[in-house]
């Protein structure tokens, strides 16, 4: 049985999701720990809601301290996955958690990543640049945003016609679909 910590900043929907897909396929994983750098994020209260542990990081102590790190390790993390946590990760935990840390991001990298890619600006990005398709892209997390290596990716179409709340909402209907399930398949085979 694996322990899972989930980062994430906004509404987490995919945290939900990840949460609903251990509790019912029992045996494999638990998510024992939702962190998160916003004190109102609503991905807090969806932890409250689902009786999960919380935890919410400051800048400095997260960049200048390794108090997140024995914070997981109290926890004896398996596993870190980045559910919309916009914040690079430090070195010191790259380093601590190598190969150990997952990220999901809403584009098929290495297109429209990188510092500042995030949400809605990845969407609007692929509508300016006249994609023909978007998707998912989960891959490891290094010292760079959006570059460690690919571990899966599944697209969809983009028509001529849908706007970035259209590619949002396929983008998340893949996320929603594939996540949860591609974290079970890497903690088995560990
Ligand atoms: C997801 O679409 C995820 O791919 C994106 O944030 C959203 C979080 O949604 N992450 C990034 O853009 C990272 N660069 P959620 O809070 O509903 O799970």
């Amino acid at each position: 049985m694996k322990n899972i910590a989930i980062f994430a900043s906004g509404r987490g929907s995919n945290a939900e999701k990840i949460i609903e897909y251990f509790k019912r396929h029992e045996g494999i994983a638990r998510v024992c720990l939702i962190v998160s750098n916003k004190a109102d994020a609503p991905v807090l209260d969806m932890a409250t809601r689902e009786g999960i542990d919380r935890h919410v990081i400051k800048k400095s102590t997260f960049y200048q301290t390794k108090d997140t790190l024995n914070l997981l390790h109290n926890y004896q993390i398996d596993l870190i996955v980045l559910a919309g946590f916009l914040w690079l990760v430090p070195s010191y935990l790259v380093e601590a958690y190598r190969g150990k840390i997952i990220n999901i991001h809403p584009a098929l990298l290495p297109k429209f990543g990188g510092k500042g890619m995030y949400g809605m600006n990845v969407h609007k990005a692929v509508k300016e640049n006249g994609e023909k398709e978007s998707g998912i892209t989960i891959h490891y997390v290094n010292e760079a945003y959006d570059e460690g290596n690919i571990i899966f990716q599944a697209a969809c179409e983009v028509a001529p016609e849908d706007q970035p709340k259209d590619i949002a909402h396929k983008v998340q209907h893949l996320e929603h679909l594939h996540f949860a399930p591609e974290i079970a398949k890497l903690l088995q085979q560990d």
